[in-house]
């Protein structure tokens, strides 16, 4: 038994997430953790929502809420998602957390201490009206370049230019309207990881093993001149953790918050104390997972997110860790994800394009999604979700392939035998074959879900049921039922054993219909098959069973339509 730390990217507060979020860090992430645990493995698999910066107070503000009530409040919101789509965190915690505010305040302080911190003086514009600096995004005005009057101070929407707050002709605050504004000095605080660059060159060279599309990013924003330049890691907001030094006042920092990018990556850490808190757990209990003096030395921890976020994790979060001289556990595995495109374009929070995660519960339940996305991950490329595509496999994979064989065979039986696992007969040469295949099919699923090959996993796993049905097909226990029951026993007894079978090892992709399909074999074993010639006998002769509801059922055509009508128009 190993031990295994599993994060997901921390989605953000601001809204509800779509199918391409979830499939880029959440739900490849829980496969794996599932997986893990289904093997013996000790895991630990953490979440938590990104709750600071901009996003959040702009959307607080768009919802009239206190940001404070509005982040706990969609926290609640995400939370309840995550159990809808069987997302097996160990805890899902917030980045607005005490615990989060202690630790990042506390790297603050060592990063400083080890004077990888420098105090930089900026000019930044201020609003007397609404008292504050305003950030970029915060300033609105006439852009120079196209003439369009509600141009953004980072860039406008319009003609898409990169802008200065200072080019925009008449900037007001987007907070207040008030073009009361003035340039002010300010100073900010920067992490110095241009003096990290040689032990984050090393430790990213030490790591052969990544796949291609994390490595290829971390190195190009190693090597890129700009890539580890010294980062801002404060702003001047109200929401977000205080600038503090460990536990001390910041001189020339009040008023101040740490920069989101920050903060965030640590909440990995602080969900693990308050993991420890709610089940009434020690530090000891959590630290065992995060620092390697204190047991987290035999710990593999390996994390889960888009590729957008692989510069944050390959370079910023290490350099903070590095930069501590404290003995943190660092990732071990980073697996990285391309783009879910959503029916010829691209999903989008901002536009509401796509299916998003309440939405599609409410049209079929998670093992529909989970199966399809995952069989579908953008992993090697973006890929493409399409209605058809997702009808289709539905209707072909889960419905055809797995669920119809466990319908066909407990309803024979039924009507033959009886609700139990009939007697008689002898295996030959054909089942002898089968355990064979099977057994070679069993092994290159577990080293796809290894490797964390996800689509190659979902093929592995998907050959095995074929290989079940390709069985059942070819020794027609309808037919052999006629010259030879007992024969036709010994085929079915087989099939019964292979819904056992393949409810254990499909749960961690379709765990709801793993679990009804156990509870209509009857049994109480999960455990992960050590040999298939042993699995295919573990429900003796004698054991009842109840013919399952309808374990997946079909889309029709009418139904595409209908939800390809319903979901062009956008969400809001
Ligand atoms: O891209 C995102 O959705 C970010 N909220 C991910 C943060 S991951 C980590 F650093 F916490
Ligand atoms: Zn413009």
């Amino acid at each position: 038994m190993a031990r295994h730390l599993i994060t997901s990217a921390i989605p953000y507060i601001n809204g509800i997430k779509h199918l391409g979020n979830l499939v880029g860090s959440q739900l490849p992430a829980d496969l794996y953790a599932r997986y893990l645990r289904a093997r013996g493995n000790e895991v630990m698999f953490l979440c938590a929502t990104d709750e600071h910066g901009t996003p959040a107070e702009l959307a607080a503000a768009k919802a009239g809420k206190p940001v404070a009530d509005y982040c706990a409040e969609m926290w609640a919101v995400q939370a309840e998602l995550a159990k809808g789509f069987r997302l097996s965190f160990d805890h899902f915690g917030r980045s607005s957390s005490p615990q989060n505010h202690k630790l990042t305040q506390h790297f603050a302080g060592r990063l400083a201490d080890a004077g990888l911190i420098r105090e930089v003086s900026e000019k930044q514009v201020y609003s007397h009206a609404d008292k504050r600096f305003l950030p970029d995004r915060y300033i609105e005005g006439t852009c120079p370049n196209c003439g369009y009057d509600k141009a953004r101070g980072d860039q406008c929407e319009n003609c898409t230019k990169q802008l200065d707050p200072t080019d925009l002709i008449d900037p007001r605050s987007a907070i207040s309207g008030s073009t009361d504004l003035e340039v002010r000095e300010t100073k900010h605080l920067y992490l110095r990881q241009s003096q990290m660059r040689g032990k984050l060159q090393d430790w990213i060279d030490s790591k052969t093993d990544w796949p291609i599309l994390t490595t290829s990013i971390a190195k190009k924003w190693l090597n890129d001149g700009d890539g580890l330049q010294d980062r801002g890691i404060t702003r001047d907001l109200d929401w977000g953790i205080p600038v503090k030094k460990g536990e001390e006042d910041w001189p020339g920092m009040e008023g101040k918050v740490f920069y989101v990018w920050f903060d965030a990556p640590i909440e990995y850490i602080a969900c693990a104390g308050e993991w420890a808190e709610a089940h009434g757990k020690s530090d000891a209990d959590w630290e065992r997972w995060w620092r390697t003096d204190k047991g987290a030395d035999d710990v593999r921890y390996t994390q889960f997110m888009g590729k957008d976020n692989v510069p944050f994790h390959t370079l910023s979060f290490p350099a903070t860790i590095l930069g501590s001289g404290e003995p943190w556990k660092l990732v071990d595995y980073i697996k990285s994800f391309n783009y879910l495109n959503y029916d010829g374009g691209q999903f989008s929070t901002s536009q509401g394009r796509g299916v998003f995660m309440d939405q599609a519960l409410e049209i079929l339940p998670a093992d529909y999604w989970r199966w399809w996305l995952l069989s579908h991950a953008p992993e090697s490329s973006d890929s493409e979700f399409t209605w058809e595509n997702f009808q289709s496999s539905v209707n072909k994979d889960l419905a055809d392939v797995l669920g119809n064989f466990a319908s066909r065979v407990t309803k024979f039986c039924r009507s033959k035998f009886g609700e139990e696992v009939p007697a008689g007969g002898t295996p030959g040469e054909r089942e002898a074959q089968l355990i064979d295949d099977l057994e070679k099919g069993l092994r290159d699923y577990e080293a796809h879900m290894d490797a964390i090959d996800v689509r190659k996993s979902a093929l592995a796993l998907r050959a095995l049921w074929v290989l079940g049905n390709e069985y059942l097909q070819d020794v027609a226990p309808w037919t052999t039922f006629k010259e030879d029951p007992d024969a036709a026993a010994m085929q079915i007894r087989i099939a019964l054993n292979l819904i056992r079978f393949y409810a254990v090892i499909s749960s961690p992709f379709i765990p709801d219909a793993s679990a009804q399909l156990l509870t209509a074999m009857k049994s109480e074993d999960a455990e992960w098959p050590k040999d298939v010639a042993s699995a295919v006998k573990a429900l003796p002769v004698g054991h009842a069973f109840a013919v399952p509801e309808v374990t997946f059922r079909k889309i029709s055509d009418d139904e595409r339509a209908e939800w390809q009508e319903r979901f062009a128009g956008g969400r809001r």
